[in-house]
């Protein structure tokens, strides 16, 4: 198929990338660089043995991407452009409900002006908010905490009142967990600009010597270890998931929204000593308050996507980091 990436030099979208080129799809994306860098473009480049034909543009550009979709003959958008700090989300509101539901408004009436009506899109397990019960499946009662959760939750809504109206729509919302590690190759990774808000890309710095020790937010909650609980997946393992999903939504109509996790929790310490057995250094951790909006523990039942995309998580906690820990070797080497 001709599928367009829309952010697909970000962390996700570029994993996804090298999974559906080898699958013989041809991948075209467009990202604005906001949080990505060109460079990805040249190792997606070598990862996949193809030209990828990319744009540096924004979603929000109407015309351009009228006429991307037409160029290409795109079948299939996946739609990963948007911003994603929690924080920042509730500082500048407006800016997070312009770029990601505005952005997305923009690609709907783009793609349904030129009859492109297969959609896959970027949503989170943030969605849901506070747990009525776990694991979340997807009948769990939505009430995002923060307003980046808000932006999403809006986007699947006006997805899925567009495929009532539309009944030629085929649409899946991928609510994804807490995706980290790294492409095999080491050649791409996660990246983020400025001091990580994140457990794994914290760690990295650490392990690098960017920042002295891990900040470790709240060590008495009422979990296994008194550490905050998360359902991490693989980005590879979440990259199957896209090409899963994109089987999927080739021969159904109608709107979906599937949870993309491994079901399994794991805790801020489970994921410190996996990553001290990754890169045989031990690392320097301080307990600090918890931070403001964090739930306890949350994690997936990844059923439906088994039942309904014939996906499942392979990967485990070690190989997230020791894949990550790859990545993070390599960028020291370029460093030097
Ligand atoms: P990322 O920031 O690495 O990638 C997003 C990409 O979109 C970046 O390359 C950025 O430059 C680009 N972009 C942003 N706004 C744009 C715009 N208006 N026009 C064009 N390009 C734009 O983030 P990621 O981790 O790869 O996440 C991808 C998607 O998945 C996002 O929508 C994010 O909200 C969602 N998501 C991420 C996580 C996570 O923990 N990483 C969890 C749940 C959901
Ligand atoms: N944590 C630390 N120290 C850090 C960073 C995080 O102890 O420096 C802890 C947090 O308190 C939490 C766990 O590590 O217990 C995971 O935190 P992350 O920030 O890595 O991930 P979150 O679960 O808070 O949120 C992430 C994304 C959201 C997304 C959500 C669900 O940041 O955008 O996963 O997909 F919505």
């Amino acid at each position: 198929m001709n599928i367009l990436l829309t952010g697909g030099l970000g962390f996700i979208g570029s994993h996804t990338a090298t999974v559906l080129a080898a699958e013989g799809h041809e991948v075209v994306i467009i990202d604005n660089l906001c949080n990505s860098q060109r460079q990805t473009l040249d190792s997606l480049e070598s990862i996949t043995g193809k030209e990828l034909p990319f744009y540096e543009g924004d979603v929000r550009d109407a015309p351009l991407l009228k006429e991307i979709l037409q160029k290409h003959h795109i079948e299939c958008v996946i739609h990963f452009a948007g911003l994603k700090s929690v924080a920042e989300s509730g500082t500048d509101p407006l800016k997070y409900f312009d770029n990601n539901v505005g952005g997305s408004i923009v690609l709907i009436e783009a793609m349904q002006a030129t009859n492109v009506k297969k959609l896959i899109f970027s949503s989170s397990a943030t969605v849901y908010g506070e747990p009525q019960y776990l694991p979340y499946d997807e009948d769990h009662p939505l009430a995002p905490m923060n307003v980046y959760g808000r932006t999403k939750l809006q986007v699947e809504e006006i997805l899925q009142d567009l495929s009532k109206s539309d009944l030629d729509w085929s649409i899946v919302c991928l609510r994804y967990f807490n995706p980290i590690g790294a492409h095999e190759s080491g050649l791409i990774g996660e990246l983020p600009q400025g001091i990580p808000n994140n457990l794994m890309p914290y760690i990295c710095q650490v392990v690098s010597g960017k920042l002295p020790h891990l900040n470790v937010f709240g060590d008495d909650y009422d979990t296994k270890d008194g550490t905050g609980e998360r359902d991490y997946i693989h980005v590879m393992d979440l990259a199957d998931g896209h090409a899963a999903a994109l089987e999927f939504v080739d021969k159904h109509k109608g709107w979906e929204a599937v949870n993309l996790g491994t079901g399994i929790a794991y805790s801020v310490y489970d994921l410190v000593s996996a990553f001290e057995k990754s890169s045989n250094q031990t690392i320097p951790k301080v307990v600090k308050e918890r931070r403001i909006g964090d739930l306890p523990i949350y994690y997936a039942k990844a059923d439906k996507a088994l039942v309904m995309l014939g996906w499942k998580a392979k990967r485990d906690l070690q190989s997230m980091c020791d894949s990550s820990w790859k990545y993070q070797e390599q960028l020291l080497k370029l460093a030097k």
